[in-house]
């Protein structure tokens, strides 16, 4: 088989690499040269891919930004970006253009599958006109499906083989030409009726966890002020074995997904005069968790005897998520930005991530950094930081990840 993939991010350049290392040819393409650039010299530039096995791939995953490279592939998969606009409305630019580009090659009997997460009919309504603007038909010259991508970056327990793969197709046979696509890499495929329902299933996975998330973070708002250790209670509720499953609170959500998603959703919803109103709190109070950590960080600095403005605050962490040196949506951004307004003095330390460009900050050294700072707050637990000897070395740790449990100190605060 040869493969194409569109969009070689997160999602794209690991599923390249799993087709090109059960052995079929993948032409990967991207619209960043430097992507392009990068794996022309198996030089990776996502963390779940190595360079090691980009070479050990001899060849057969050639990158490209050349659209005509895609016409003498079976199936291309696209897998570009679906932010929001500023309004907070879906962005659906970047699968336009992709979409826009592959109509001009594409060929009779390929197999078209959009990966990016998105609303319901968003392959039928919005991909499948511009893509027979070729002049082909769905369904009847080229096949069309959706099916979400599952990734989570940094995660090893499971993976692209392991983890269940959705596809739903235009027409049964396009869900039989994606279903026989995905069996190369998953060993279990699920077919849902149509691209709608698949579309949705993700959508669902997604919202379930932003709807989870936000109930644990209201519960240790709560816990703050009924002084209960809101760790204690996750812990002790997550030992039943059946009907309970842990979430755990924290800063904020972040990511390319979670923060975003629901508003695809209630979008859609919206045309059809529906409200999403529970999705939509759930968003609105894990959206609100960097402004409630930051007033904890004032309290803390108060209850010191220091004020914020002027304090020295050094952040460990700022991606959005343990072990990965992904920062988009980062609740470490926004604390940073509201923390300047306060007139404190930020440093941060993340060993994935070197540099916050727009925000002029470089990661600092952990040795020099933390016995200097007032306040040190564990934003982000990336598992190669020593917590223990934070505690030692700090003078006051305030610790939005519960890394800190078990280490009985005076100068550790949990959220
Ligand atoms: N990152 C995740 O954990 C994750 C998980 C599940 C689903 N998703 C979804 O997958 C999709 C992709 O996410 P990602 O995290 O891989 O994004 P990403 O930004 O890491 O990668 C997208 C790539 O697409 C390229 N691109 C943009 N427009 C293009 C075009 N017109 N032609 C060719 N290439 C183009 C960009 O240069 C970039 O390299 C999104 O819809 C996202 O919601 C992401």
């Amino acid at each position: 088989m040869k493969v194409g993939v569109v969009g070689l991010g997160y999602v794209g350049l690991p599923l390249a690499v799993a087709f090109a290392e059960e052995g079929h040819d993948v032409v990967g393409l991207d619209a960043d040269p430097r992507k392009v650039d990068a794996l022309a010299e198996d030089t990776t530039y996502v963390e779940d891919v190595t360079s090691a096995r980009l070479a050990a791939l001899d060849g057969r995953l050639v990158a490209t930004s050349r659209f005509p490279d895609l016409s003498s592939c079976d199936a291309v998969i696209i897998c570009v970006p679906t932010p929001l606009t500023n309004s907070r409305e879906p962005d659906l630019s970047y699968m336009i253009d992709a979409g826009t580009s592959l109509a001009a090659v594409l060929q009779k009997g390929q197999l078209i599958v959009l990966e990016s997460t998105t609303y319901p009919g968003t392959t039928r309504e919005r991909l499948r006109p511009i893509l027979e603007e070729s002049g082909l038909a769905a369904g009847r010259d080229f096949h069309l499906a959706f099916s979400p991508e599952r990734i989570d970056p940094g995660r090893t327990d499971y993976t692209i083989r392991t983890t269940p793969k959705v596809v739903g197709g235009l027409t049964e046979d396009c869900t039989r030409r994606a279903v026989e696509l995905y069996s190369q890499i998953c060993d279990t495929v699920i077919e849902v009726s149509t691209p709608d329902a698949a579309e949705l299933s993700k959508l669902l996975e997604n919202i379930f966890r932003s709807v989870n998330i936000a109930l644990v973070n209201e519960l240790a708002m709560l816990c703050e002020r009924l002084d209960i250790d809101v760790w204690e209670v996750v812990d002790a509720a997550a030992s039943k074995p059946f009907g309970f499953m842990r979430f755990d609170p924290g800063p904020g959500m972040g990511g390319h997904c979670l923060p975003v998603d629901p508003f695809y959703l209630s979008f859609k919803a919206r045309e059809h005069d529906f409200y999403t109103e529970f999705i939509e709190l759930a968003g609105k109070i894990n959206q609100n968790q960097p402004q409630w950590c930051v007033r904890r960080m004032e309290r803390t600095l108060n209850d010191a005897g220091k004020a914020t403005k002027g304090a020295r605050v050094l952040l460990l962490g700022a991606s959005y998520k343990a072990d990965v040196g992904d920062t988009r949506e980062s609740p470490a951004l926004k604390i940073i930005g509201l923390l300047r307004e306060l007139g404190a003095d930020i440093s941060y330390h993340d060993p994935h991530v070197p540099e916050l460009h727009d925000l002029n900050l470089a990661s600092v050294d952990l040795d020099e950094s933390l016995p200097e700072a007032d306040l040190v707050c564990i934003v982000t637990a990336h598992s190669a930081i020593d917590y223990q000897r934070v505690v030692d070395e700090a003078a006051l740790v305030l610790d939005f990840r519960g890394v800190t449990r078990g280490i009985s100190a005076h100068n550790v605060v949990r959220l």
